[in-house]
């Protein structure tokens, strides 16, 4: 009797592991707007997941969600994500990542691509991730190593984002000790752009763009505007000098979806997020675009050629 017993209690234990197998966790994954940066990000996300066996449709469901650059619609995502009873919340970028711990202080969130979390008051027992604080410093290095003679910078940013916001500050710190004068002028949205860059592109030697996603998702007008007036752009990320800027030494953008896929997968697996706190991503390379340099007629030095990924475009 007894082991008839015990064999029933296996086989409804088999038949609950099997049962729960099959329920498909339900991850929102929201984002404050498209740009190509933001296309990497989420790819490496996905591919990490799915290269460890969490198939979107299988196992797991993704409900991904763009707020169109408007922080009121990342809200409302955030939102109905809580309704919705996810189970787990990834959101890509700093608005997104507020409006999910805004909307939530218990269903796990797991952020990606956060320029500075702590500034932003991403911090808590639901949730965890990955910084991608731009490394401001090595990207003035290279602007003085490009153009010796430059002095005023100029800069065009999304007052209403936290991390372009945060990096402006260090970007005035870093370039009062370079010797550098910023030019700096703010926008709230992409109609604000070109106004926003007229106003200053007379008068910098060249023009810095930073991690900013408002600037990132209407970047071929910022090139376009440079370009007429023959203003150089060092650039924050590898994807604005594919579009046109002249270099930047960046944080490999789809590395940042790789490491935060693989925090997905530690909480998958049964790791708790209170355990987790926040991952730097700090691999970076080197990238030049040789015939925006020779248009603009700018001698690259030969350190700088030899470990370059030269893009021609
Ligand atoms: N770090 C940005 C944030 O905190 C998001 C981001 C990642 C980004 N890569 C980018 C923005 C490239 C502009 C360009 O929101």
């Amino acid at each position: 009797m007894k082991k008839i017993i015990l064999l029933l209690l296996t086989v409804a234990f088999l038949a609950a592991c099997g049962s729960k197998k099959e329920e498909k966790v339900n991850i929102g994954l929201t984002q404050i707007v498209q740009h190509p940066s933001l296309d990497q990000i989420r790819k490496g996300i996905l591919d990490t997941l799915e290269s460890n066996g969490y198939v979107d449709g299988e196992n797991i469901e993704i409900d991904f969600q763009n707020a169109q650059g408007e922080m009121s619609n990342a809200q409302i995502i955030a939102n109905s994500f809580v309704d919705g009873k996810k189970d787990l919340i990834i959101a890509i970028t700093t608005p997104s990542a507020q409006a999910a711990l805004n909307a939530t202080n218990k269903i796990p969130i797991i952020y990606s691509a956060v320029t500075d979390p702590a500034a932003a008051g991403l911090e808590g027992d639901n949730i965890a991730g990955i910084s991608d604080m731009t490394p401001i410093k090595q990207q003035f290095e290279l602007l003085k190593k490009l153009m010796p003679k430059a002095e005023i910078v100029g800069m065009v940013y999304n007052s209403s984002e936290q991390n372009s916001e945060i990096q402006v500050k260090k970007a005035m710190e870093i370039a009062g000790d370079m010797w550098l004068e910023l030019k700096v002028v703010s926008v709230t949205n992409v109609n604000e752009v070109p106004t926003a860059l007229d106003s200053i592109l007379d008068d910098v030697d060249v023009l810095y763009t930073h991690i900013d996603n408002l600037i990132a998702s209407t970047y071929p007008v910022v090139v376009q505007r440079a370009n007429k007036l023959g203003v150089p752009i060092i650039g924050g990320v590898e994807d604005y000098v594919t579009q046109g800027a002249l270099a930047t030494e960046g944080i490999d953008q789809y590395k940042i979806g790789v490491q935060t896929g693989e925090m997905v997968v530690r909480y998958l697996k049964g790791e708790k997020i209170s355990d987790m706190g926040m991952e730097l991503a700090k691999e970076t390379s080197l990238l030049i675009n040789k015939s925006v340099a020779e248009k603009l007629d700018i001698l690259i030095p030969e350190e700088l050629m030899e470990r370059a990924v030269i893009v021609n475009k």
